[in-house]
């Protein structure tokens, strides 16, 4: 039985659909509400259970390890002020055990393949988890999105790959997966997790195979590293994680599981807008405010 324990994070992007915000702040720091990006991800993790993070870093990242850290000035003037609330606000990313986030750098931005293939040495021969930051994965009650995976994998043991259902015109947006078997209804809650025989890149409705795209949490075997040693290119010139599961699955069983909860594009500017507006309306101390604010600011436009 193979226990899934490490968590790879890749946040070496260089965000271009974010300039100019992103020419220095790291877009995995962009705030949703209060929060930035990337602990929103690492709090999925640890509620996964996973033990190791491994951040694939680059050039101008620094303040993405410095949020997962003590900040002796900040804490000592809320101590001093008695702002208890706001210090375990600060302390809320700080990991329960020292030298669970482990960093290791892309020193190239290649492509989201050899981003995962850069923590190689660090995850070593067992399966591991992908979170990719800017999908930001609403749950609501139910369990966050790598929860739900990893309880996939104890009975797979296998890889798994996080689908969503798409609009038709949507599918030359994403990668879409092939079931193995035909006509399933993928809507059903017996086929929320069912096996794959092949990925689309980006097809048009007519060329797809299904109508679920792969977003961006993977559940991956060790051998994936092998397809991503190849550092084929694909899509636009870039190393792509997609090539190297399709390459995968003519090899050994991959799953696409249809997870609950709804995904948010927070590296694209509408979708992070849409995140910000979701996820404030849910605290009612923001929502008193601002849903009459939106209401007005609607009728105006109309
Ligand atoms: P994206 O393709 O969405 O990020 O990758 P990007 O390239 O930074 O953004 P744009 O398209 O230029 O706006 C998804 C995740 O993979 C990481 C990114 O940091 C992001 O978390 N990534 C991407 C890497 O770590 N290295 C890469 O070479 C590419």
């Amino acid at each position: 039985m193979m226990k899934l324990r490490t968590v790879v994070i890749p946040v070496a992007g260089l965000g271009t659909r974010f300039l100019p915000a992103t020419k220095t702040l790291p877009k995995e720091m962009l705030p949703v509400v209060d929060k930035p990006l990337i602990q929103y991800a690492v709090e999925e993790a640890w509620a996964a259970g996973m033990e190791r993070i491994v951040f694939i870093t680059g050039r101008g990242k620094k303040i993405l390890e410095d949020h997962f850290d003590h900040s002796p000035e900040l804490e000592e003037t809320l101590t001093a002020r008695g702002k208890d609330d706001l210090l375990a606000e600060a302390r809320s990313t700080i990991p329960a055990a020292a030298g669970n986030l482990l960093y290791t750098r892309q020193n190239r931005p290649l492509g989201l393949g050899h981003a995962v293939w850069c923590g190689r040495n660090v995850v070593g021969d067992e399966p591991f988890a992908v979170i990719l930051p800017d999908d930001l994965i609403d749950t609501g009650s139910e369990q966050p999105v790598l929860q739900q995976m990893a309880h996939e994998f104890e009975q797979r043991q296998a890889s798994i790959v996080a689908v969503m259902p798409v609009d038709p015109e949507q599918t030359s947006k994403y990668g879409i997966v092939a079931p193995l078997a035909r006509d399933l209804d993928t809507r059903s809650e017996a086929t929320r997790c069912i096996q794959v025989s092949g990925l689309v890149e980006k097809p048009l409705a007519e060329a797809a195979p299904s109508n679920l795209a792969v977003i961006g949490r993977y559940i991956l075997m060790p051998e994936i590293f092998h397809y991503l040693e190849r550092r084929h290119q694909g899509v636009g010139g870039e190393v792509q994680l997609t090539d190297a599961i399709a390459a995968l699955l003519e090899r050994q069983a991959v799953y696409a599981y249809r997870f609950r909860g709804t995904r948010f594009d927070c590296g694209d500017k509408v979708g992070f807008q849409m995140a910000n507006a979701a996820l404030s309306l849910q605290r009612p101390q923001i929502r008193e405010r601002l849903l009459p604010f939106l209401r007005e600011l609607v009728s105006k436009q109309a």
